[in-house]
Protein backbone atom coordinates (compact mmCIF):
# COMPACT_ATOMS: atom_id res chain seq x y z
CA UNK A 1 0.00 0.00 0.00
CA UNK A 2 1.24 3.41 -0.74
CA UNK A 3 -0.01 6.93 -0.01
CA UNK A 4 1.25 9.46 -1.83
CA UNK A 5 0.31 13.56 -1.26
CA UNK A 6 -1.16 15.71 -3.77
CA UNK A 7 0.70 18.30 -4.88
CA UNK A 8 -0.82 20.97 -6.13
CA UNK A 9 -0.72 24.09 -8.06
CA UNK A 10 -1.62 26.76 -5.27
CA UNK A 11 -4.19 28.57 -7.03
CA UNK A 12 -6.18 25.33 -7.04
CA UNK A 13 -8.72 24.57 -4.17
CA UNK A 14 -6.76 22.04 -2.39
CA UNK A 15 -7.63 18.41 -3.76
CA UNK A 16 -6.91 14.79 -2.09
CA UNK A 17 -8.00 12.42 -3.99
CA UNK A 18 -7.90 8.54 -2.28
CA UNK A 19 -8.13 6.31 -5.32
CA UNK A 20 -9.00 2.97 -3.79
CA UNK A 21 -8.01 -0.24 -4.93
CA UNK A 22 -8.84 -0.91 -8.47
CA UNK A 23 -12.26 -3.02 -8.26
CA UNK A 24 -13.79 0.30 -6.49
CA UNK A 25 -12.46 2.76 -8.68
CA UNK A 26 -15.84 3.43 -9.70
CA UNK A 27 -17.04 4.26 -6.51
CA UNK A 28 -14.91 7.32 -5.71
CA UNK A 29 -16.22 10.80 -7.46
CA UNK A 30 -13.74 13.18 -7.08
CA UNK A 31 -15.66 16.76 -6.70
CA UNK A 32 -13.27 18.86 -7.03
CA UNK A 33 -10.18 19.71 -9.10
CA UNK A 34 -8.96 16.69 -8.49
CA UNK A 35 -5.22 15.96 -9.02
CA UNK A 36 -3.08 12.94 -8.40
CA UNK A 37 -4.30 9.96 -6.99
CA UNK A 38 -3.07 8.20 -4.19
CA UNK A 39 -3.12 4.60 -3.42
CA UNK A 40 -5.93 3.41 -0.63
CA UNK A 41 -6.36 0.51 0.90
CA UNK A 42 -9.08 0.74 3.88
CA UNK A 43 -7.93 -1.61 6.71
CA UNK A 44 -11.08 -1.43 9.18
CA UNK A 45 -11.94 -4.83 9.65
CA UNK A 46 -16.06 -4.93 9.41
CA UNK A 47 -17.11 -6.06 12.36
CA UNK A 48 -20.59 -6.18 13.20
CA UNK A 49 -21.52 -2.49 13.51
CA UNK A 50 -24.47 -3.10 16.15
CA UNK A 51 -24.11 -5.02 19.14
CA UNK A 52 -23.80 -8.40 18.49
CA UNK A 53 -25.34 -10.65 20.77
CA UNK A 54 -23.39 -13.38 21.61
CA UNK A 55 -22.74 -13.98 25.27
CA UNK A 56 -19.77 -12.97 27.26
CA UNK A 57 -18.51 -10.83 24.28
CA UNK A 58 -17.41 -7.36 24.19
CA UNK A 59 -20.34 -6.08 22.40
CA UNK A 60 -22.74 -7.95 24.36
CA UNK A 61 -21.43 -6.59 27.46
CA UNK A 62 -21.59 -3.46 25.74
CA UNK A 63 -24.95 -3.48 24.89
CA UNK A 64 -26.03 -4.85 28.08
CA UNK A 65 -24.23 -2.08 30.13
CA UNK A 66 -26.37 0.37 27.70
CA UNK A 67 -29.76 -0.82 28.64
CA UNK A 68 -29.03 -0.96 32.61
CA UNK A 69 -27.03 2.54 32.53
CA UNK A 70 -30.17 3.99 30.59
CA UNK A 71 -32.45 2.66 33.49
CA UNK A 72 -30.12 3.54 36.34
CA UNK A 73 -29.54 7.20 34.90
CA UNK A 74 -33.19 7.37 34.48
CA UNK A 75 -33.54 6.37 38.21
CA UNK A 76 -30.11 8.80 39.00
CA UNK A 77 -32.40 11.43 37.92
CA UNK A 78 -35.87 10.75 39.54
CA UNK A 79 -34.03 10.36 42.51
CA UNK A 80 -32.82 14.37 42.47
CA UNK A 81 -36.25 15.68 42.17
CA UNK A 82 -38.14 16.72 44.89
CA UNK A 83 -40.12 15.90 46.90
CA UNK A 84 -40.04 12.25 46.88
CA UNK A 85 -36.53 11.69 44.95
CA UNK A 86 -34.63 8.92 46.98
CA UNK A 87 -31.67 11.17 47.10
CA UNK A 88 -34.06 14.61 48.53
CA UNK A 89 -36.99 12.89 50.87
CA UNK A 90 -37.56 14.88 53.60
CA UNK A 91 -34.96 17.49 52.83
CA UNK A 92 -37.80 20.50 52.06
CA UNK A 93 -37.49 19.96 48.22
CA UNK A 94 -40.80 21.26 46.93
CA UNK A 95 -42.20 19.21 44.57
CA UNK A 96 -40.77 19.47 40.98
CA UNK A 97 -37.41 20.68 42.47
CA UNK A 98 -35.03 19.26 40.43
CA UNK A 99 -31.70 19.61 42.48
CA UNK A 100 -28.17 19.56 40.55
CA UNK A 101 -26.35 17.32 42.91
CA UNK A 102 -27.04 15.71 46.56
CA UNK A 103 -24.10 17.49 47.33
CA UNK A 104 -24.10 19.53 50.15
CA UNK A 105 -20.39 20.80 50.76
CA UNK A 106 -17.40 20.44 48.68
CA UNK A 107 -19.51 21.31 46.66
CA UNK A 108 -22.62 22.74 47.77
CA UNK A 109 -24.70 21.49 44.76
CA UNK A 110 -28.06 21.61 46.57
CA UNK A 111 -30.00 24.12 44.41
CA UNK A 112 -32.62 23.87 41.61
CA UNK A 113 -30.55 25.72 38.37
CA UNK A 114 -32.84 26.64 35.78
CA UNK A 115 -30.75 25.25 33.15
CA UNK A 116 -29.80 21.55 34.78
CA UNK A 117 -33.76 21.53 35.62
CA UNK A 118 -34.88 22.38 32.22
CA UNK A 119 -32.57 20.11 30.76
CA UNK A 120 -33.76 17.50 32.64
CA UNK A 121 -37.04 17.82 32.17
CA UNK A 122 -37.07 17.54 28.78
CA UNK A 123 -35.59 14.14 28.87
CA UNK A 124 -39.10 13.29 31.53
CA UNK A 125 -41.03 14.73 28.33
CA UNK A 126 -39.59 12.80 25.81
CA UNK A 127 -40.10 9.53 28.06
CA UNK A 128 -43.67 10.66 28.73
CA UNK A 129 -44.19 11.46 25.19
CA UNK A 130 -43.20 7.37 24.18
CA UNK A 131 -44.68 5.62 27.74
CA UNK A 132 -47.79 8.26 28.41
CA UNK A 133 -46.23 6.87 31.72
CA UNK A 134 -48.47 8.94 34.30
CA UNK A 135 -46.32 9.00 37.17
CA UNK A 136 -43.69 10.52 34.94
CA UNK A 137 -46.30 12.56 33.48
CA UNK A 138 -47.63 14.02 37.40
CA UNK A 139 -43.35 15.04 38.20
CA UNK A 140 -43.29 16.83 34.98
CA UNK A 141 -46.64 18.62 35.80
CA UNK A 142 -45.49 19.69 39.15
CA UNK A 143 -42.19 21.25 37.51
CA UNK A 144 -44.58 22.91 35.34
CA UNK A 145 -45.83 24.23 38.72
CA UNK A 146 -42.76 25.30 40.35
CA UNK A 147 -42.11 27.19 36.24
CA UNK A 148 -45.21 29.42 37.70
CA UNK A 149 -43.63 30.09 41.17
CA UNK A 150 -40.07 30.41 40.24
CA UNK A 151 -40.85 33.12 37.19
CA UNK A 152 -42.92 34.58 39.88
CA UNK A 153 -40.12 35.01 42.42
CA UNK A 154 -38.09 38.28 42.16
CA UNK A 155 -34.27 37.81 42.88
CA UNK A 156 -31.13 39.51 42.57
CA UNK A 157 -31.31 39.42 38.71
CA UNK A 158 -34.52 41.90 38.67
CA UNK A 159 -38.40 41.39 39.38
CA UNK A 160 -40.99 40.03 38.27
CA UNK A 161 -41.30 39.70 34.70
CA UNK A 162 -38.68 41.49 34.09
CA UNK A 163 -34.34 40.85 34.51
CA UNK A 164 -35.76 38.19 36.75
CA UNK A 165 -36.04 35.39 34.76
CA UNK A 166 -32.39 35.34 34.12
CA UNK A 167 -31.78 34.23 37.68
CA UNK A 168 -29.61 30.66 37.15
CA UNK A 169 -30.46 29.07 40.37
CA UNK A 170 -32.69 28.44 42.95
CA UNK A 171 -33.19 27.29 46.86
CA UNK A 172 -34.62 24.21 46.60
CA UNK A 173 -38.02 25.33 48.76
CA UNK A 174 -38.47 28.10 45.43
CA UNK A 175 -36.90 31.10 47.62
CA UNK A 176 -34.65 32.87 45.87
CA UNK A 177 -31.07 32.28 46.14
CA UNK A 178 -29.56 35.37 47.14
CA UNK A 179 -25.56 34.85 47.32
CA UNK A 180 -23.20 36.19 44.80
CA UNK A 181 -23.37 34.50 41.60
CA UNK A 182 -22.67 34.83 38.03
CA UNK A 183 -26.01 36.53 37.16
CA UNK A 184 -27.74 36.79 34.67
CA UNK A 185 -27.55 33.78 32.54
CA UNK A 186 -29.62 34.27 29.62
CA UNK A 187 -30.08 30.35 28.91
CA UNK A 188 -32.12 29.38 31.13
CA UNK A 189 -35.60 30.70 30.04
CA UNK A 190 -34.64 29.78 26.38
CA UNK A 191 -33.99 26.16 27.57
CA UNK A 192 -37.43 26.24 29.68
CA UNK A 193 -39.67 27.10 26.95
CA UNK A 194 -37.88 24.56 24.94
CA UNK A 195 -39.09 22.42 27.58
CA UNK A 196 -42.07 23.52 28.29
CA UNK A 197 -42.89 23.71 24.14
CA UNK A 198 -41.62 20.06 23.55
CA UNK A 199 -44.30 18.95 26.88
CA UNK A 200 -46.85 20.84 25.11
CA UNK A 201 -46.79 18.99 21.59
CA UNK A 202 -46.23 15.69 23.75
CA UNK A 203 -49.54 16.56 25.34
CA UNK A 204 -51.10 17.49 21.98
CA UNK A 205 -50.02 14.18 20.24
CA UNK A 206 -51.42 12.22 23.37
CA UNK A 207 -54.93 14.06 22.19
CA UNK A 208 -54.96 17.71 24.25
CA UNK A 209 -57.08 20.46 22.81
CA UNK A 210 -54.74 23.47 21.85
CA UNK A 211 -57.53 25.38 24.06
CA UNK A 212 -56.84 23.38 27.32
CA UNK A 213 -53.04 24.26 26.91
CA UNK A 214 -53.07 27.79 27.28
CA UNK A 215 -51.97 27.55 30.54
CA UNK A 216 -48.12 26.20 29.19
CA UNK A 217 -48.58 28.98 26.75
CA UNK A 218 -48.61 31.57 29.70
CA UNK A 219 -45.85 30.02 30.87
CA UNK A 220 -43.86 30.12 27.96
CA UNK A 221 -44.79 33.50 26.68
CA UNK A 222 -42.76 35.01 29.52
CA UNK A 223 -39.03 32.87 28.72
CA UNK A 224 -40.41 33.76 25.02
CA UNK A 225 -40.39 37.36 25.63
CA UNK A 226 -37.24 37.27 27.97
CA UNK A 227 -35.10 35.81 25.30
CA UNK A 228 -36.23 37.98 22.35
CA UNK A 229 -35.33 41.23 24.28
CA UNK A 230 -32.08 40.33 25.78
CA UNK A 231 -30.19 37.53 23.02
CA UNK A 232 -28.13 40.36 22.11
CA UNK A 233 -27.15 41.31 25.76
CA UNK A 234 -24.06 39.88 27.58
CA UNK A 235 -24.61 37.77 30.66
CA UNK A 236 -22.71 34.39 32.20
CA UNK A 237 -21.94 31.10 30.19
CA UNK A 238 -23.44 27.89 30.84
CA UNK A 239 -20.49 27.25 33.11
CA UNK A 240 -21.07 30.73 35.23
CA UNK A 241 -18.00 31.96 34.83
CA UNK A 242 -17.42 34.37 31.73
CA UNK A 243 -19.53 37.25 30.98
CA UNK A 244 -19.89 37.74 27.31
CA UNK A 245 -21.92 36.27 24.48
CA UNK A 246 -21.66 32.63 24.11
CA UNK A 247 -22.57 30.15 21.48
CA UNK A 248 -24.54 27.92 23.71
CA UNK A 249 -26.65 30.46 25.07
CA UNK A 250 -27.33 31.88 21.30
CA UNK A 251 -28.01 28.34 19.84
CA UNK A 252 -30.72 27.47 22.69
CA UNK A 253 -32.13 31.44 22.10
CA UNK A 254 -32.57 30.54 18.79
CA UNK A 255 -34.49 27.69 18.87
CA UNK A 256 -36.65 28.85 21.59
CA UNK A 257 -37.47 31.63 19.20
CA UNK A 258 -38.14 29.10 16.27
CA UNK A 259 -40.70 26.64 18.31
CA UNK A 260 -41.61 30.31 20.06
CA UNK A 261 -42.91 31.45 16.57
CA UNK A 262 -44.72 28.36 15.64
CA UNK A 263 -46.48 27.95 18.81
CA UNK A 264 -47.66 31.55 19.24
CA UNK A 265 -49.67 31.31 15.75
CA UNK A 266 -51.15 28.00 17.71
CA UNK A 267 -52.20 30.25 19.93
CA UNK A 268 -53.55 33.06 17.50
CA UNK A 269 -50.65 35.50 18.70
CA UNK A 270 -49.80 36.99 15.26
CA UNK A 271 -47.86 39.81 16.65
CA UNK A 272 -45.71 37.78 18.60
CA UNK A 273 -45.05 35.89 16.09
CA UNK A 274 -43.89 37.74 13.82
CA UNK A 275 -41.97 39.44 16.71
CA UNK A 276 -40.27 36.07 17.51
CA UNK A 277 -39.44 35.47 13.65
CA UNK A 278 -37.54 38.97 13.59
CA UNK A 279 -35.97 37.81 16.33
CA UNK A 280 -34.93 34.25 15.46
CA UNK A 281 -33.63 35.70 12.29
CA UNK A 282 -31.25 38.19 14.36
CA UNK A 283 -30.00 35.07 16.48
CA UNK A 284 -29.39 33.07 13.04
CA UNK A 285 -27.71 35.90 11.77
CA UNK A 286 -25.26 36.77 14.88
CA UNK A 287 -24.48 32.64 15.54
CA UNK A 288 -22.22 33.03 12.68
CA UNK A 289 -20.14 35.16 13.96
CA UNK A 290 -19.05 32.47 16.42
CA UNK A 291 -17.09 30.61 13.63
CA UNK A 292 -13.26 31.76 13.74
CA UNK A 293 -12.06 30.80 10.19
CA UNK A 294 -8.76 31.54 11.11
CA UNK A 295 -8.64 28.84 14.04
CA UNK A 296 -11.40 26.41 11.79
CA UNK A 297 -13.34 26.04 14.18
CA UNK A 298 -16.31 27.88 16.20
CA UNK A 299 -15.48 29.64 19.11
CA UNK A 300 -18.08 29.82 22.31
CA UNK A 301 -17.71 33.20 23.62
CA UNK A 302 -17.25 36.10 21.13
CA UNK A 303 -13.76 38.06 21.99
CA UNK A 304 -12.59 35.76 25.22
CA UNK A 305 -8.78 35.56 26.07
CA UNK A 306 -9.48 31.63 25.62
CA UNK A 307 -8.93 29.30 23.11
CA UNK A 308 -12.78 29.30 22.62
CA UNK A 309 -12.59 25.48 22.38
CA UNK A 310 -15.85 23.94 24.35
CA UNK A 311 -17.87 20.91 25.00
CA UNK A 312 -20.44 23.85 25.39
CA UNK A 313 -20.30 23.77 21.44
CA UNK A 314 -21.73 20.31 21.25
CA UNK A 315 -24.27 20.83 23.62
CA UNK A 316 -25.34 23.78 21.74
CA UNK A 317 -25.85 21.55 18.72
CA UNK A 318 -27.70 19.23 21.34
CA UNK A 319 -29.90 21.34 22.40
CA UNK A 320 -29.85 23.99 20.00
CA UNK A 321 -29.39 22.72 16.59
CA UNK A 322 -32.07 23.00 13.96
CA UNK A 323 -32.31 21.86 10.63
CA UNK A 324 -30.78 24.90 9.50
CA UNK A 325 -28.44 26.30 12.04
CA UNK A 326 -25.46 23.99 13.18
CA UNK A 327 -26.86 20.37 13.40
CA UNK A 328 -24.79 18.05 14.58
CA UNK A 329 -23.88 16.54 11.61
CA UNK A 330 -22.88 20.24 10.20
CA UNK A 331 -19.06 20.62 9.17
CA UNK A 332 -18.49 23.68 11.70
CA UNK A 333 -19.65 21.35 14.66
CA UNK A 334 -17.63 18.56 13.30
CA UNK A 335 -14.72 20.41 12.84
CA UNK A 336 -15.15 22.12 16.04
CA UNK A 337 -15.39 18.55 17.74
CA UNK A 338 -12.15 17.15 15.94
CA UNK A 339 -10.42 20.08 17.64
CA UNK A 340 -11.93 19.72 20.96
CA UNK A 341 -10.94 15.92 21.23
CA UNK A 342 -7.45 16.63 20.02
CA UNK A 343 -6.88 19.29 22.35
CA UNK A 344 -8.62 16.70 25.40
CA UNK A 345 -6.82 13.58 24.53
CA UNK A 346 -2.98 15.24 25.21
CA UNK A 347 -4.57 17.24 28.18
CA UNK A 348 -5.42 14.61 31.08
CA UNK A 349 -3.11 11.96 32.08
CA UNK A 350 -6.01 9.71 32.76
CA UNK A 351 -6.39 9.62 28.76
CA UNK A 352 -2.99 8.72 28.29
CA UNK A 353 -3.84 4.92 29.10
CA UNK A 354 -6.60 4.76 26.61
CA UNK A 355 -4.21 6.20 23.83
CA UNK A 356 -1.34 3.81 24.55
CA UNK A 357 -3.94 0.84 24.76
CA UNK A 358 -5.41 1.43 21.38
CA UNK A 359 -3.95 0.71 17.82
CA UNK A 360 -7.27 0.72 15.73
CA UNK A 361 -8.08 4.42 14.86
CA UNK A 362 -8.73 7.13 16.58
CA UNK A 363 -9.51 7.05 20.27
CA UNK A 364 -11.99 8.21 22.20
CA UNK A 365 -11.10 9.98 25.75
CA UNK A 366 -12.39 11.56 28.87
CA UNK A 367 -13.36 15.05 27.33
CA UNK A 368 -13.45 18.08 29.98
CA UNK A 369 -15.34 20.93 29.84
CA UNK A 370 -12.68 23.30 28.03
CA UNK A 371 -9.34 23.58 27.66
CA UNK A 372 -8.32 26.68 29.79
CA UNK A 373 -10.74 25.08 33.44
CA UNK A 374 -9.21 24.62 36.39
CA UNK A 375 -12.10 23.84 38.41
CA UNK A 376 -11.71 20.89 39.61
CA UNK A 377 -14.90 19.98 41.49
CA UNK A 378 -14.44 21.01 45.25
CA UNK A 379 -14.71 24.81 46.66
CA UNK A 380 -11.67 25.94 45.66
CA UNK A 381 -11.15 27.99 42.43
CA UNK A 382 -8.51 28.30 40.54
CA UNK A 383 -5.95 26.04 43.04
CA UNK A 384 -6.16 22.93 40.94
CA UNK A 385 -6.45 21.79 37.26
CA UNK A 386 -9.75 20.88 36.05
CA UNK A 387 -10.41 17.25 34.97
CA UNK A 388 -12.86 15.30 32.26
CA UNK A 389 -16.04 15.28 33.11
CA UNK A 390 -18.74 12.73 32.38
CA UNK A 391 -21.57 15.29 30.21
CA UNK A 392 -18.96 16.77 28.09
CA UNK A 393 -17.51 12.65 27.57
CA UNK A 394 -21.14 11.35 26.88
CA UNK A 395 -21.82 14.77 24.72
CA UNK A 396 -18.99 13.70 21.76
CA UNK A 397 -20.75 10.50 21.90
CA UNK A 398 -23.88 11.90 21.39
CA UNK A 399 -22.64 14.30 18.41
CA UNK A 400 -21.12 11.82 17.23
CA UNK A 401 -24.61 9.51 17.08
CA UNK A 402 -26.38 12.62 15.36
CA UNK A 403 -23.94 12.80 12.94
CA UNK A 404 -24.37 9.01 11.80
CA UNK A 405 -27.61 9.18 12.02
CA UNK A 406 -27.49 11.83 9.28
CA UNK A 407 -25.18 9.97 7.65
CA UNK A 408 -26.49 7.25 7.44
CA UNK A 409 -30.46 8.45 6.56
CA UNK A 410 -28.35 10.40 3.54
CA UNK A 411 -28.55 9.70 0.00
CA UNK A 412 -25.65 11.75 -0.77
CA UNK A 413 -22.48 10.07 -0.03
CA UNK A 414 -20.18 10.95 2.09
CA UNK A 415 -18.72 14.59 1.36
CA UNK A 416 -15.41 15.85 3.06
CA UNK A 417 -14.17 19.03 3.24
CA UNK A 418 -11.26 21.11 3.97
CA UNK A 419 -12.79 21.86 7.29
CA UNK A 420 -13.91 17.98 8.32
CA UNK A 421 -11.01 16.49 6.71
CA UNK A 422 -8.91 15.78 9.96
CA UNK A 423 -11.75 14.15 11.36
CA UNK A 424 -12.83 12.11 8.43
CA UNK A 425 -9.51 11.25 7.10
CA UNK A 426 -8.61 8.91 9.64
CA UNK A 427 -12.04 6.69 9.22
CA UNK A 428 -10.87 5.98 5.80
CA UNK A 429 -7.47 4.74 6.58
CA UNK A 430 -5.07 4.89 9.29
CA UNK A 431 -2.16 4.51 7.73
CA UNK A 432 -2.64 8.35 6.54
CA UNK A 433 -0.22 10.19 7.94
CA UNK A 434 -1.06 13.62 9.05
CA UNK A 435 1.05 15.66 6.33
CA UNK A 436 -0.16 13.49 4.02
CA UNK A 437 -2.83 15.89 3.98
CA UNK A 438 -0.96 19.12 4.95
CA UNK A 439 -3.61 21.69 3.71
CA UNK A 440 -1.50 24.46 4.91
CA UNK A 441 0.57 24.86 2.40
CA UNK A 442 -1.87 25.63 -0.27
CA UNK A 443 -2.40 29.09 -0.41
CA UNK A 444 -5.64 29.57 -2.02
CA UNK A 445 -8.44 26.90 -0.63
CA UNK A 446 -11.71 27.34 0.81
CA UNK A 447 -12.07 25.51 3.88
CA UNK A 448 -15.87 24.80 2.77
CA UNK A 449 -15.10 23.23 -0.37
CA UNK A 450 -15.31 19.58 -1.04
CA UNK A 451 -12.15 17.81 -0.92
CA UNK A 452 -13.03 14.37 -1.52
CA UNK A 453 -16.22 12.20 -2.04
CA UNK A 454 -17.92 8.62 -1.96
CA UNK A 455 -20.79 7.40 -3.24
CA UNK A 456 -23.31 6.19 -0.99
CA UNK A 457 -23.48 2.53 -0.88
CA UNK A 458 -19.25 2.45 -1.65
CA UNK A 459 -17.04 0.56 0.48
CA UNK A 460 -15.60 3.63 2.02
CA UNK A 461 -18.60 5.89 2.83
CA UNK A 462 -19.87 2.04 5.15
CA UNK A 463 -16.76 2.31 6.43
CA UNK A 464 -16.61 5.92 7.49
CA UNK A 465 -20.17 5.54 8.81
CA UNK A 466 -19.33 2.12 10.66
CA UNK A 467 -16.33 3.54 11.88
CA UNK A 468 -17.49 6.73 13.68
CA UNK A 469 -20.35 4.73 15.36
CA UNK A 470 -17.57 2.65 16.71
CA UNK A 471 -15.73 5.69 17.71
CA UNK A 472 -18.78 7.49 19.69
CA UNK A 473 -19.04 3.98 21.23
CA UNK A 474 -15.77 4.95 23.11
CA UNK A 475 -16.82 7.73 24.30
CA UNK A 476 -19.46 6.00 25.91
CA UNK A 477 -16.83 3.54 27.47
CA UNK A 478 -15.05 5.95 29.03
CA UNK A 479 -17.83 7.08 30.89
CA UNK A 480 -19.17 3.53 31.55
CA UNK A 481 -14.93 2.85 33.14
CA UNK A 482 -15.32 5.73 35.49
CA UNK A 483 -19.16 5.49 37.00
CA UNK A 484 -19.37 2.82 39.52
CA UNK A 485 -21.11 -0.88 39.42
CA UNK A 486 -24.62 1.06 40.59
CA UNK A 487 -24.43 3.55 37.58
CA UNK A 488 -23.46 6.51 39.72
CA UNK A 489 -21.64 9.42 37.74
CA UNK A 490 -20.69 12.24 39.89
CA UNK A 491 -19.75 15.91 37.95
CA UNK A 492 -16.28 14.95 37.03
CA UNK A 493 -13.55 12.34 36.96
CA UNK A 494 -9.45 12.86 38.03
CA UNK A 495 -7.88 13.97 35.02
CA UNK A 496 -4.83 11.41 36.92
CA UNK A 497 -6.55 8.45 38.60
CA UNK A 498 -9.78 8.46 36.73
CA UNK A 499 -11.99 8.34 40.16
CA UNK A 500 -14.71 10.46 40.39
CA UNK A 501 -14.58 13.56 41.65
CA UNK A 502 -16.95 16.72 42.07
CA UNK A 503 -20.69 16.76 42.90
CA UNK A 504 -21.88 12.97 43.88
CA UNK A 505 -24.59 12.04 41.24
CA UNK A 506 -25.03 14.93 39.61
CA UNK A 507 -28.45 14.86 37.66
CA UNK A 508 -26.98 16.33 34.49
CA UNK A 509 -24.28 13.86 34.37
CA UNK A 510 -27.68 11.17 34.30
CA UNK A 511 -29.42 13.35 31.74
CA UNK A 512 -26.34 13.64 28.98
CA UNK A 513 -25.95 9.76 29.37
CA UNK A 514 -29.40 8.49 28.83
CA UNK A 515 -29.44 11.66 26.15
CA UNK A 516 -26.81 9.94 24.61
CA UNK A 517 -27.64 6.67 24.77
CA UNK A 518 -31.07 7.59 23.10
CA UNK A 519 -29.59 9.40 20.29
CA UNK A 520 -27.56 5.98 19.81
CA UNK A 521 -30.83 4.08 19.35
CA UNK A 522 -32.28 6.31 16.55
CA UNK A 523 -28.38 5.85 14.79
CA UNK A 524 -28.86 2.09 14.90
CA UNK A 525 -32.62 2.52 13.48
CA UNK A 526 -31.02 4.20 11.02
CA UNK A 527 -28.21 1.97 9.78
CA UNK A 528 -30.83 -0.87 9.75
CA UNK A 529 -32.78 1.08 7.28
CA UNK A 530 -29.70 2.17 5.68
CA UNK A 531 -28.52 -1.71 5.71
CA UNK A 532 -31.68 -2.63 4.25
CA UNK A 533 -31.44 -0.50 1.27
CA UNK A 534 -27.72 -1.33 0.81
CA UNK A 535 -28.02 -4.72 0.85
CA UNK A 536 -24.22 -5.55 0.41
CA UNK A 537 -23.95 -4.25 4.21
C1 LIG B 1 -19.30 26.66 40.44
C2 LIG B 1 -19.71 26.79 39.03
O1 LIG B 1 -20.97 26.29 38.85
C3 LIG B 1 -18.69 26.17 38.13
O2 LIG B 1 -19.11 26.15 36.83
C4 LIG B 1 -17.48 26.99 38.27
O3 LIG B 1 -16.46 26.50 37.45
C5 LIG B 1 -17.04 27.01 39.73
N1 LIG B 1 -18.12 27.40 40.60
C6 LIG B 1 -15.86 27.91 39.93
O4 LIG B 1 -16.19 29.24 39.58
C1 LIG C 1 -21.60 23.83 37.37
C2 LIG C 1 -21.76 23.85 35.92
O1 LIG C 1 -20.70 24.56 35.37
C3 LIG C 1 -23.08 24.47 35.53
O2 LIG C 1 -23.21 24.41 34.15
C4 LIG C 1 -24.20 23.76 36.19
O3 LIG C 1 -25.40 24.40 35.88
C5 LIG C 1 -24.00 23.72 37.67
N1 LIG C 1 -22.70 23.23 38.01
C6 LIG C 1 -25.01 22.83 38.36
O4 LIG C 1 -24.88 21.51 37.89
Amino acid sequence: MRLLSALLPATCAFALVIEPTAGHLRDSVALSNIHRPSVFSWLRKQSSILTSTEEGSEDADFAAWLSTQSALSFEGILANIGPDGANVAGQNVKPGVVVASPSREHPNYFYHWVRDGAITMRALVDEYEMSGNTSVKAIIDAYVDNVRSTQWTSNPSGQVGRGGLGEPKFEVDGRAFVGTWGRPQRDGPALRAITLISYMRALQRRGASIDSLHYLYDLIKPDLEYTSKFWASPGFDLWEEQEGLHFFTAMVQYKALLLGEQVSSDFSDQGAGRWYHIQANGVKQFLLSFWDDERGYLVETLATARSGLDAALLLGAIHGGSETVFPMHSDMIIASLQALVADMRVRYPVNEQDLYDSNDGPVAVGIGRYPEDVYSGGDLINSELGNPWFLCTATVAHTLYGLVESLALSNTGLMISNLTADFYLPFLSRTIEPDYYDFSATAAWSRSATILGFKPGSRETEQVISNIFHYADGFLKIVRKHSDGEGNMSEQFDRQTGFMRGARQLTWSFESVLGAIKMRERAVEAIEKRRAFYKRF
